[in-house]
């Protein structure tokens, strides 16, 4: 294989930006059998609902809940705060929960926090609304709610701030379908490799 080929293999460009490979599917399948793992030890006898946010976290979310061996109800649920690579900072409420969520010990499943804007507005939401318990599981964490504090009972991946996609994450509205998981490359990075 080509110096070229390999070079196509490892980047991808979506739009103006290029992706490397970051996370490879195995690793998030080892990952998601652990943290499922300690789900069902934790939520046993409890009838969590988990409340998967759309768009991000179909992918994670059908992965986990197939290893998720308790029994437990399923609402997926949208909101959105981005748009292109950084947050916009605009928080739109949470729709689409069927379920009544009084009394319910909840656990959202994000598939990543960055300032964890939208996971504190979720999470408060979710405590008007009168459930017994409210975590999150997250695939990934940025640095920011790291730094913050942000309440994230059950962590995949911590990053540092890098733009990802893949694995159910877009660059605007792009790339949620790969197995992988891609990091945007800083073009002066890639030129030394
Ligand atoms: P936060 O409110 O800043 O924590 O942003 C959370 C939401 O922003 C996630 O649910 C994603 O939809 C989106 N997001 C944050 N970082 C990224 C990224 O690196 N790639 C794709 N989407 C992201």
């Amino acid at each position: 294989m080509t110096i070229f080929a390999l070079r196509l293999k490892r980047y991808m460009k979506i739009k103006d930006l290029e992706f490397k490979k970051f996370i490879a599917a195995s690793k998030i399948d080892e990952k998601i059998s652990d943290l499922a793992s300690h789900i069902n030890h934790d939520y046993k006898d409890k009838l969590p609902v988990f409340l998967p946010i759309l768009n991000g976290s179909f992918m994670f979310a059908s992965d986990l809940l197939k290893e998720v061996k308790i029994p437990c109800r399923v609402s997926f649920v949208k909101t959105s705060s981005y748009s292109g690579t950084a947050s916009t900072g605009q928080l739109k409420t949470l729709i689409g929960h069927d379920e009544s969520l009084f009394n319910q010990h909840i656990l959202i499943v994000e598939d990543i926090v960055d300032t964890g804007l939208t996971l504190g507005k979720i999470i408060e939401e979710l405590r008007g609304l009168g459930a017994k318990s409210v975590e999150a599981i997250s695939l990934l964490r940025k640095s920011p709610a790291r730094e913050k504090k942000v309440d994230v009972k059950y962590v995949g991946f911590d990053l540092e701030n890098e733009f990802v996609l893949g694995y159910g994450l877009d660059y605007d509205g792009l790339g949620r379908n790969y197995k992988d998981i891609y990091k945007a490359v800083d073009p002066l990075e890639k030129a030394a490799s």
